[in-house]
C-alpha cells in the first residue's frame, strides 16, 4: 500500500519523507489556503522534496478551464498529477489528460458508481471520502470494498486512493479491503507507529537497562 500525505505544508512533508512515510503528496483549495502560499510556488517546492505524484487540483469547473489551469500544473514539474472533480465536464478532462500521458486524480468520489465513470475515463488514481461519509452516518469503509469489487470485476487500472482518512483505524480497514493507496492528514500517519504497550515496554526496558550500569 502506498502512503501519500494530504497537506501543502511542506515541513511536515520533509519530516515526513525523511521517515520513508511519503510515497505521493494530495493537496486541495483548503489546504492551499491553510498554507498560506501559491499553489504554483508550493507545488513545485513540494514536488522538489517527493518524487511521487504530487496532486494539484484545478478550481475551474468547465472543461476549457480546467484544462487551462491543468497545462499550468503540468509545466511545475512531471510528477504533478492533475486533481480534477467528480463532475462530468471533470470526467471529460480526465479522458483528455490521460490521452495526453498526464497522472490524473478524480476527487470527490462519494458512490461506487461515480467511481466507475472516473474509471472509464481513465483515471489514475479516484479518491472516495471515507470520513466525509462517516460524517453522514454512512460508513465510508463500504464505498472502498464497492469500488474494490467493481474495479476487480472489470480488472480497471484505476487505483483506489482512500481519501479524507480521520483515524488509524481508517488506515488498517482501507488495507484489509486492498485500496492501493492512502491519503492521510500528518498526524495520523505518524500515530500509526504508536501504541501503549510499545511506550510502556521501552519505559520498563529502559529504565532496566540504567539499573544494569551498562553502555553498549
Ligand atoms: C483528498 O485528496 C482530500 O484532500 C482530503 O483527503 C479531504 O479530507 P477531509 O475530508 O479531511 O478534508
Amino acid at each position: 500500500m502506498k502512503f501519500f500525505v494530504d497537506t501543502a505544508d511542506v515541513s511536515d512533508i520533509r519530516e515526513l519523507a525523511a521517515l520513508g512515510l511519503v510515497d505521493g503528496v494530495t493537496t486541495n483549495p483548503s489546504l492551499i489556503l491553510k498554507s498560506g502560499r501559491g499553489i504554483v510556488e508550493v507545488t513545485a517546492e513540494i514536488c522538489s522534496i517527493v518524487d511521487g505524484p504530487v496532486s494539484a487540483e484545478v478550481a475551474a469547473t468547465d472543461y476549457d478551464g480546467m484544462m487551462r489551469e491543468a497545462a499550468v500544473f503540468s509545466k511545475i514539474a512531471p510528477n504533478v498529477c492533475i486533481k480534477l472533480p467528480l463532475t462530468l465536464d471533470g470526467l471529460r478532462a480526465c479522458r483528455t489528460l490521460t490521452a495526453e500521458g498526464r497522472q490524473t486524480n478524480v476527487t470527490l468520489c462519494f458512490s461506487a458508481n461515480q467511481a466507475l465513470l472516473a474509471a472509464k475515463a481513465g483515471a489514475t488514481f479516484i479518491s472516495p471520502f471515507v470520513g466525509r461519509l462517516d460524517d453522514i452516518n454512512l460508513d465510508g469503509m463500504d464505498l472502498i470494498q464497492d469500488i474494490r469489487t467493481i474495479y476487480d470485476n472489470y480488472d480497471y487500472k484505476t487505483q483506489i486512493l482512500a481519501a479524507s482518512i480521520r483515524t488509524v483505524n481508517h488506515v488498517k480497514e482501507a488495507a484489509l479491503i486492498g485500496a492501493d493507496v492512502i491519503t492521510a492528514p500528518p498526524a495520523v500517519l505518524k500515530s500509526l507507529a504508536n501504541h501503549p504497550l510499545t511506550a510502556k515496554g521501552l519505559e520498563t526496558f529502559l529504565a532496566d537497562w540504567a539499573k544494569t550500569g551498562q553502555k553498549i
